[in-house]
């Protein structure tokens, strides 16, 4: 079965008791199981990482190329700095789609770019859990248009 691989950066482990007014009440564990039953639809298995690392997230992202067919990322406040993500999302040379919780985009100057976004086919924003049902959905149109 092909597969997706969903990976999470820095805080995001504390969803839930986080800033709730920017990134809702849910915690990861229940993100992670709703995009999880979106792909099981989408006919798609899920293979779901966060770390707080740097490293560990790139480590991550080289091993799982072999695996998975492509990747949705909300890398968090790394997004907007790491230009390390962004290559090593260049190398993973599959499909990826960013999406963040919060619209960046209206946030703090600081966070209005991200450095990732160049590396990935699309991006979304501001959609709280929901948007990565649509991520999902543009990652898979995209899969399917490359038949995997
Ligand atoms: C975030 C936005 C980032 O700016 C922030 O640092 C996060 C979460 C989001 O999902 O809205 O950790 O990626």
């Amino acid at each position: 079965m092909a597969r997706v691989l969903l990976i999470h950066g820095p805080n995001l482990n504390a969803l839930g008791r986080r800033d709730p007014e920017h990134y809702g009440h849910l915690t990861l564990s229940d993100l992670v199981s709703s995009v999880d039953r979106w792909a099981t639809a989408f006919g798609y298995e899920l293979e779901a990482f966060q770390s707080n690392h740097e490293g560990a997230l790139i480590d991550r992202l080289q091993d799982a190329v072999e695996r998975v067919d492509g990747a949705l990322v909300n890398f968090g406040a790394l997004s907007h700095t790491s230009y390390a993500l962004h290559d090593a999302l260049l190398d993973f040379g599959k499909p990826a789609v960013e999406v963040h919780l919060s619209r960046i985009s209206t946030r703090e100057p600081w966070r209005r770019l991200s450095v990732v976004r160049p590396a990935c086919i699309d991006a979304v924003e501001g959609r709280g859990v929901d948007g990565y049902r649509e991520a999902l959905k543009r990652l898979v149109r995209e899969l399917r248009r490359l038949g995997s």
